[in-house]
């Protein structure tokens, strides 16, 4: 036993010294500015960031304190920003306080993801009206079919078919106001149908009896269970107030695509800031995550379409199974062979392996495409949290925020500061790494 422990600390300093290495000469610091920033804590009051709380966001004040601390706020045109992982489209949505008005570029490989970015940074841009009096419309129209026996199709994913989860009257009151929407697509005025769609997409979950925790969705009774007719029109209307009071201009797009690789940005762009909080490597599956309202939007249809859509993301759940080029791997091999060396034989050994060597690989990719598309001069920020996997005590810490700079300077950057924004409690592991970063990077003049 006491052999097994002392076998266990010699990994853990084993491992922690390689990270020091990795690390060496950058400079980190305990940043309390950033503890609150790191998380989506505020967003929920905010307008536009309100639409859809995204449990994975980070707050609608970090872009602002990272342009002050890269002395960005100094610069007197308008940033070119980029934000390969957008997310909910926290970046764009808070970059219209910031004056000039920052054009900004998001990429986002989840379709529920991009719609939701995408709506919110195109209504600032478009402020459309008469979303509420569409909204009624569109309720008139699916309440007068849904008092009658039509029945409509429900998506394949067998958690609509569960009753306990999805009470059948709510569903169908859902899928009548998705159809009806379907219907006003194939007409026009895209932009307020895609809004509604997503206060339709919105409702899922306060209709159900499920509840996103983590990684999954759990059976969740709720007393409060939501009216869907009644919270569709509720989020519409929250949406018109929001884009109603807007003053602020917005600028730039969010696509649909590959954050990696970045081609659907236009090439003649040139950015002054990316700034991204990548997926983390700590097992969570966006698809799976984000498959009910995915789902109901008619986004994803079948098994293989989830499937696909799953190995579309960054490596950071071992869901995804990809063949690796021996050649990439040995590139890493250096960055990787220490935390692979401190795997314990298991069921989830090589699926934890897999990951871990696949996400460094997400990483250079990611940061080779950044170093086409940053100015010189040009900065990036990245918000990361580190991990531990394995049992209590003797699980694998992951340092993501290590891994990150290291990716980094394989495609040729400089990194310059770990703020650690906070340090992370887990029972029984006390590892200095475990803790959530902003990294700061640049890219000097050639
Ligand atoms: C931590 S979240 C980003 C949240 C965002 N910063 C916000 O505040 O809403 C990471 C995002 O990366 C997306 N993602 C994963 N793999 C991707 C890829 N290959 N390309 C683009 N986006 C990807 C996920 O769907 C998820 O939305």
């Amino acid at each position: 036993m006491n052999e097994t422990l002392t076998q266990e600390s010699i990994a853990v300093e084993a491992l922690e010294s390689h990270y020091r290495r990795v690390e060496d000469g950058i400079a980190f610091d305990a940043a309390e500015d950033y503890a609150k920033l790191v998380t989506p804590n505020s967003n929920s009051s905010e307008p536009f960031h309100r639409w859809f709380h995204m449990k994975e966001a980070y707050s609608a004040g970090l872009l602002q304190q990272v342009v002050k601390d890269c002395g960005l706020d100094d610069v007197h045109r308008g940033l070119r920003i980029l934000d390969p992982f957008a997310g909910s489209g926290t970046t764009a949505v808070s970059a219209a306080k910031l004056e000039p008005t920052p054009a900004v570029w998001g990429v986002e490989c989840n379709p529920f993801l991009h719609l939701l970015a995408s709506v919110k940074h195109e209504a600032m841009q478009v402020r459309p009206s008469g979303l509420v009096s569409l909204a009624e419309e569109v309720t008139i129209r699916a309440d007068s079919r849904t008092t009658t026996p039509e029945r409509f199709s429900r998506p394949a994913l067998s958690t609509f078919k569960n009753k306990k989860y999805f009470p059948q009257d709510e569903l169908r009151r859902l899928l009548a106001l998705v159809d009806e929407l379907d219907s006003l697509a194939k007409i026009g005025d895209d932009l307020k149908v895609d809004l509604l769609r997503l206060a339709a997409a919105a409702s899922v979950e306060p209709v159900s009896n499920l509840r996103r925790d983590g990684r999954a969705l759990r059976y969740w009774p709720r007393k409060d269970r939501a009216h869907a007719y009644r919270e569709f029109l509720r989020r519409a209307q929250e949406m018109a107030d929001d884009i109603d009071l807007c003053s602020a201009a917005a600028n730039g797009r969010q696509l649909l695509g590959d954050g990696r690789r970045m081609s659907c940005i236009p090439e003649d762009l040139s950015f002054d800031l990316a700034i991204f909080s990548p997926p983390y490597p700590n097992n969570i599956d966006y698809t799976e995550v984000y498959k009910l309202e995915a789902w109901l939007l008619g986004m994803i249809s079948n098994r293989d379409e989830f499937r696909l859509q799953r190995l579309r993301t960054v490596h950071s759940h071992p869901s995804i199974r990809r063949p690796v080029p021996t050649d990439s791997c040995i590139a890493i091999d250096g960055i990787v062979a220490p935390i692979l060396a401190c795997i314990e034989p298991g069921r989830y050994a090589a699926g934890l392996a897999d990951m871990i060597q696949g996400y460094v690989l997400d990483l250079v990719e990611l940061f080779e495409s950044l170093a086409c598309r940053l100015r010189d001069g040009g900065y990036i920020a990245c918000a990361v949290g580190n991990s531990v996997h394995g049992a209590p005590g003797t699980g694998v810490v992951v340092a993501a925020d290590v891994l990150v700079l290291a990716a980094a300077r394989i495609a040729g950057f400089e990194p310059q500061r770990i703020a650690v924004a906070r340090n992370l409690t887990r029972r029984k592991h006390g590892s200095a790494y475990l803790r959530e970063s902003v990294c700061f990077i640049t890219r000097e003049g050639r």
